[in-house]
């Protein structure tokens, strides 16, 4: 009994762990964030092509998948990793027909592919880490990504000369609501852009709701 409760115990104290929240993730990401989450999105798989292997990290419901669907392009892979199995059972019975989509339920930290990809997507992934670990993560996906490759960026923005206090106050806000829900162990974003400069061309962005989040697109140039 007293195993049973620590192992519970463990799982619940896991950081960044959404399974409490995977079923109103969504509907509270719409409520506060009037699609621009979702639009920020679909703006950035408008690049993908025909016979690109994708990879989606943390993507969260599935609804991703929908709309890459959606898109009709022709023989289209798809491998999903994410860390929550909610997130994934979720995922799972989407409306993705057209796609070929591989699930792995896991953290990106332990994630071993098989193969290499055109696309990587990392959507509203890296506001959840520290430092250390964006590192580690970035570095990986980095080797994952095949020259010449795309990686499609979302994420919020930080505004670090606080100019815009509001974007302040809910970004704050954001972070105490998903330490209590979801123990993300972070409460800092990290500006990504130096990460991408080295080796990473700059190829379309977009901004929305009046520039609080981002959806950059990069090609992978060394
Ligand atoms: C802020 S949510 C974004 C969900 C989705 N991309 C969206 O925009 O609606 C972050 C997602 O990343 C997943 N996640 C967090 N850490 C992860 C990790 N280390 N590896 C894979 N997925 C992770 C979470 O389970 C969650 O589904």
């Amino acid at each position: 009994m007293r195993n049973c409760r620590n192992a519970v115990y463990k799982k619940l104290s896991m950081p960044n762990n959404y399974n409490g929240i995977a079923k109103i993730y969504d509907a509270v990401s719409r409520i506060v964030f009037q699609h621009s989450i979702i639009k920020a999105q679909v703006y950035l798989i408008q690049l993908i092509t025909n016979n690109d292997k994708v990879l989606i990290v943390g993507g969260g419901t599935g609804w991703i998948l929908e709309e890459i669907s959606k898109l009709n392009k022709q023989n289209i892979s798809v491998v999903y990793v994410e860390k929550s199995s909610a997130m994934i059972r979720l995922a799972k019975k989407r409306n993705y027909k057209n796609i070929k989509a591989n699930f792995a339920e896991e953290a990106i930290e332990d994630y071993h592919p098989t193969e290499e990809f055109n696309v990587i997507i990392t959507p509203f992934l890296f506001d959840n880490f520290l430092q250390d670990k964006i590192e580690i993560v970035f570095n990986k996906l980095d080797t994952f990504l095949k020259p010449n490759s795309i990686w499609l960026y979302a994420d919020f923005v930080n505004d670090k000369q606080g100019k815009k206090i509001w974007q302040q106050i809910l970004l704050k806000t954001m972070y105490l609501f998903f330490r209590i829900t979801a123990n993300i162990e972070t409460h800092e974003l990290v500006n990504m852009r130096p990460y991408f400069k080295e080796k990473y061309q700059l190829l379309s962005e977009q901004f929305y709701y009046s520039g609080f989040i981002q959806a950059v697109a990069y090609r992978k140039i060394k």
